[in-house]
Order: C-alpha cells, then sequence, then structure tokens
C-alpha cells in the first residue's frame, strides 16, 4: 500500500491523518497516512529514510518547513515564493516540494466562507513565516490591499518589500495599525497556537468585517470569540488545514476530495 506521513515535531495532535483517511475512503484510493516525529535537527535523516524506503510523500509542519524546502531537489514556484513547503513527492527519484498552505487558505475563505477577496483590503497580523506563506496567493486573488502589522516592524517592512511586485503591501507596527475599512483580518502570528496575549488596538477588529484565525484550538477559539464580541463574522483555521490536505491529496492521488463532509466531521468530534 502507498504510504504517507505528516512530518513534525510535535506531530501526535496532528488531525493529517484523520484527514486523509476520509478522504481515501471518499475517493476509494488504497494508502497509508501515519505521524513521522523527527527529533529536532534530524530531518535529512528521517526523511531520506522515510523516501528511501519507498514512502510516496509526505506532509510537513512546524518546525520543519524550511528544512523541507532546503532538502528537496526541485521546488514549485508558490514554495519558491513562500520559502517554505508543507508537501514533498517523490517523482522519479526526485524530491519535489510544494506549497499547497496558502491555496487551503484562499479556498476556505472563498468557498467555505464565502468571502470576497477580489477587491477587499486586508489586514494580515504577524511577519513569520506563516504570513510569508499565504501573501502570494491571497494577492493572486486579486485582493485591493494588504496591510502586514507585526510587532517587530522590521519584519514586516521586509516582507512588503519582498512581495511588492506581486502587489499592494504595506508593512507597519501592530501598534500602529492604520485606521481603515479592513474586510479581513488575519491572525498569522503564533499567538493562538501558543497561547499568548495579541494586544491589538480596537480599529484592528472592526465590525461587519471577516476575521480569520489561521490557527486552531483553543487559542485561536478565544481569537473568533473577541472577534465575534467586536462585531465580526469569524473563524479558526480548521477548514484552511482541511483544504490543503485536499491539495495535497489530489497532487498524490490524482483526484480531488470533497471537503464539506469532512471538516464537519472534524467539527464534531472538536466539539
Ligand atoms: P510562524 O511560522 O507561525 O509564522 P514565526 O515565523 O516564529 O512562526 O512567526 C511568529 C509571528 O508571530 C511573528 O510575526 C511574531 O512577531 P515577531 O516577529 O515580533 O516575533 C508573532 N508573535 C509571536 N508572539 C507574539 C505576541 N505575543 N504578540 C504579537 N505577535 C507575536
Amino acid at each position: 500500500m502507498d504510504r504517507y506521513v505528516v512530518m513534525g515535531n510535535p506531530v501526535s495532535h496532528s488531525l493529517s491523518p484523520a484527514i486523509h483517511a476520509a478522504f481515501a475512503r471518499a475517493t476509494g484510493e488504497a494508502l497509508e497516512y501515519d505521524r513521522l516525529l523527527i527529533p529536532p535537527g534530524k530531518f535529512r535523516e528521517h526523511a531520506s529514510r522515510f523516501f528511501g524506503e519507498g514512502g510516496k510523500g509526505a506532509n510537513v509542519t512546524l518546525p520543519f518547513k524550511v528544512d523541507a524546502f532546503d532538502w528537496a531537489d526541485e521546488r514549485s514556484d508558490r514554495a519558491q515564493v513562500a520559502g517554505a513547503a508543507n508537501f514533498l513527492t517523490a517523482r522519479e527519484g526526485r524530491m519535489l516540494a510544494d506549497n499547497t498552505d496558502g491555496a487551503g487558505l484562499v479556498r476556505d475563505l472563498v468557498e467555505n466562507h464565502g468571502v470576497r477577496l477580489a477587491g477587499a483590503r486586508l489586514l494580515v497580523l504577524g511577519a513569520g513565516g506563516a504570513t510569508r506563506g499565504i501573501l502570494a496567493p491571497l494577492l493572486a486573488a486579486k485582493v485591493a490591499h494588504i496591510v502586514v502589522a507585526n510587532r517587530t516592524v522590521a519584519r514586516a517592512l521586509e516582507l512588503a518589500v519582498r512581495f511588492r511586485e506581486h502587489g499592494k503591501v504595506e508593512g507597519v507596527a501592530l501598534d500602529a495599525i492604520p485606521p481603515d475599512r479592513y474586510d479581513v483580518v488575519l491572525n498569522a502570528t503564533s499567538t493562538s497556537t501558543r497561547g499568548e496575549e495579541l494586544v491589538l488596538p480596537e480599529h484592528a477588529l472592526p465590525q461587519g468585517a471577516f476575521a480569520y484565525d489561521l490557527a486552531y484550538g483553543p487559542g485561536a477559539r478565544a481569537f473568533v470569540e473577541r472577534a465575534k464580541a467586536a462585531g465580526m463574522r469569524a473563524s479558526d483555521g480548521l477548514g484552511m488545514l482541511v483544504e490543503q490536505a485536499a491539495e495535497s491529496f489530489e497532487l498524490w492521488r490524482g483526484k480531488r476530495p470533497t471537503t464539506p463532509p469532512v471538516l464537519a466531521e472534524l467539527r464534531a468530534r472538536m466539539a
């Protein structure tokens, strides 16, 4: 049977095996999908061993997305723009790296939440790896403007320069977010996964706009509740996880799984 894994540290919490098992059942594909815990600093040897022993593909999660990108023989355009990979596949003895996170986010926003990205004004909180992976796909979806706000302003400014050629991106400090009519606010900081406080000016959560946390779990739930209390529509990033998985599954198996039933199943299980 074809073998796939999610590589990370930690990975015990990962929902990817359950998602891919559901996709496999629904599409009639025979495959195995497990978790592979990799010790810090040991990505190369563990990835080499998995693929050396006939592994077909891997999703890669924190903290190895840059290692996966560096280790691969070839990189897709979107992985190169993100500078990170969450997807690996073996093709004719060569390792290919891709990044399906941004596509997963755009699909979740547009298809599952009915968010209109074309012409929208976006506020993205955070300027780390997660933000770097989503800016190009958001700009490709024809958003009007993206303000990237970060605690360390230098990182936000750096991203603004890096993505200038893809569209209108501005970098600001988290405590200097310009008051504007934002349509969509994305939390791409690591505060939700780490359970840290995210200090924001009131106008960063504008009433009537859509708020989205790229994470899921208790921290993301807290952000969603906070946004709803401010009069926003809001969601965590569970749908992004399912959609990036669907994108991965299609790349590996050539079949696009239907995602809403899988997302509903996960929500029910988490509730
Ligand atoms: P990831 O890959 O999850 O993006 P990262 O590259 O370490 O992880 O980036 C974490 C992001 O969350 C950064 O933008 C970070 O801000 P700094 O660049 O100033 O460190 C942001 N972040 C982390 N903790 C935060 C906090 N308590 N308040 C605000 N922003 C925070």
